[in-house]
């Protein structure tokens, strides 16, 4: 039988310390400005949630988005599946698109796209709390990242294994192993 062991990789304070200063980066460069906060369900909510509790200068108007990347439990492959869009037109907007990983890049390469096609915002950015470079396979990179991580699969703050663990307020690397 496959089983599962948690390691922490990175430690809620290290996290928490990190979304202060993306805040603080974010509040700097919208200088003011009015943003569209749109977390992607549901891995990106509770990394919105903090960032957006940060955010002091900029004043936030929220949407969402919930979409599903096909695959197998540990790698996102195939096809994005949009499962709810957009409730108010952004046109005109400066979006912030705030999701948990970026990996492969296939996820916020469609969102990045989609929106820009058929909304036409005034300025659309990214932002990740995690990231790995060694996955891409999409031209994409986001404009605002926690941590840089290796290729390794791993759960909390959001992100999910086999469903469990998104409420984890460490990020944790997941090790399988074989065991009775
Ligand atoms: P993409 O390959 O960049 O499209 O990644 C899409 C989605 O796969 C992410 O938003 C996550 O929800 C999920 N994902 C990718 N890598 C991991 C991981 O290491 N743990 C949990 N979910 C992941
Ligand atoms: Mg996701």
């Amino acid at each position: 039988m496959e089983k599962e062991m948690f390691e922490t990789l990175i430690g809620k304070d290290e996290i928490e310390t990190r979304i202060g200063e993306l805040a603080a980066k974010i509040d700097y460069d919208y200088n003011g400005e009015e943003v569209v906060v749109v977390p992607v369900l549901k891995g990106g909510m509770i990394f919105a949630c903090s960032l957006m509790l940060e955010l002091k200068s900029t004043p936030v108007v929220v949407d969402y988005i919930d979409v599903s990347s096909y695959g197998n439990n540990t790698s996102s492959m195939g096809e994005v599946i949009p499962n709810k869009w957009l409730k108010d037109s952004v046109n005109g907007k400066n979006v912030l698109i705030v999701d948990d990983i970026i990996d492969s890049g296939r996820t916020l390469d469609y969102i990045k796209n989609r929106i820009i096609s058929e909304e036409r915002p005034k300025s659309i950015k990214l932002c990740t709390l995690l990231n790995k470079p060694s996955r891409r396979e999409f031209d994409i990179e986001p404009d605002y990242v926690g941590f840089d991580i290796e290729d390794v699969f791993v759960a909390g703050y959001g992100l999910d294994y086999k469903g469990y663990q998104r409420n984890n307020p460490s990020v944790v690397k997941v090790k399988q192993f074989k065991g009775n």
